[in-house]
């Protein structure tokens, strides 16, 4: 059953990748906002550590759901388990996601599949299953996470850039879709961002993570946060972010991707 407090019940938030970086950070803010939190990632030990560090500070409840999001079967497991506890979702955060840095001809091709089935597939599997009863009950809001690297192609990191083009692109045309239904799509397009991203990326030594301002995690979840909350289709958080985007939008797309390899180049 949906707990309750003082006889009031929350609203839950689910947050995949919840448990570290960007999705910790949204998982904080929603807690804070009275939102109840599921927390979904791999590593159980963190998932207690970050559902243990919410309920500490904030007055919710936070259940955490071990679960690889690399498997195809994983966002029915997390529907049903929550559809078995009756917990229904009013947020949906798309948060966990990772990239791998390279030449496309000699990087890991699993990795590379497997970034596609977490950053794009179970993205779109848990949209799926989540989103019809937000449409019943004309309420509820999908926050899905992309990148300022949705608006370019990405040389050295092609795999990552364009599996961010999909969600920013399918995102927009959701939010479309559901204009007048009750419910919101906000695509969150953070530029660099201090969490383990880059490293877990091997590309720590990028230009991009060295030269220009990183952004905080916390600064970026509440622009995503606030941006979710007023039914924005789209959040890019920082001026600098946003400037580059629109540019990238006129831009020749070969001059895009000319900039694109210089910043992810190593210094
Ligand atoms: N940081 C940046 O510079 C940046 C910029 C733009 C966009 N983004 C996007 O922001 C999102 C969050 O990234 P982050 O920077 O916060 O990265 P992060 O610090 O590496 O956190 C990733 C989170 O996702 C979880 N996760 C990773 N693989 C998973 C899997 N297979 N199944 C389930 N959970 C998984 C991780 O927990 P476990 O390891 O325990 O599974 C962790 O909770 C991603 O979609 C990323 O593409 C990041």
């Amino acid at each position: 059953m949906v707990p309750k407090r003082n006889g009031v019940q929350r609203p839950t938030a689910l947050v995949t990748g919840g448990s570290g970086g960007i999705g910790l950070e949204l998982a904080k803010v929603l807690a804070r906002n009275g939102f109840d939190l599921v927390l979904v990632a791999r590593n159980r030990d963190t998932l207690e550590a970050a559902a243990g560090q919410l309920e500490g500070k904030f007055d919710v409840r936070a259940h955490v759901f071990a679960a690889d999001l690399r498997r195809p079967e994983a966002p029915e497991s997390i529907f049903d388990f929550l559809q078995n506890e009756n917990i229904p979702i009013e947020v949906l955060v798309n948060n966990a996601g990772f990239g791998l840095g390279g030449e496309f001809a000699d990087t890991n091709l699993q990795r590379e599949l497997e970034m596609i089935q977490v950053n794009i597939a179970a993205l779109t599997h848990l949209t799926k299953l989540f989103l019809p009863p937000m449409i019943k009950r004309r309420s509820g809001r999908v926050l899905n996470v992309a990148s300022t690297a949705a608006f370019q192609p990405g040389p050295l990191m092609a795999v990552y850039y364009a599996t961010k083009a999909y969600v920013l692109s399918f995102s927009e045309a959701l939010s479309e879709e559901l204009r007048n239904s009750g419910v919101t799509v906000t695509a969150l397009c953070p530029g660099p961002t201090h969490t383990d991203f880059a490293d877990t990326a091997e590309m720590g030594r990028s230009r991009l993570f060295n030269t220009f301002g990183i952004a905080d995690a916390a600064d970026v979840a509440k622009y995503g946060y606030d941006a979710m909350m007023q039914g924005k289709r789209l959040a890019i958080p920082g001026i600098k972010n946003k400037i580059l985007a629109q540019a990238n939008r006129i831009a020749p797309r070969a001059l895009s991707a000319k900039i694109a390899r210089i910043a992810q180049e190593t210094r």
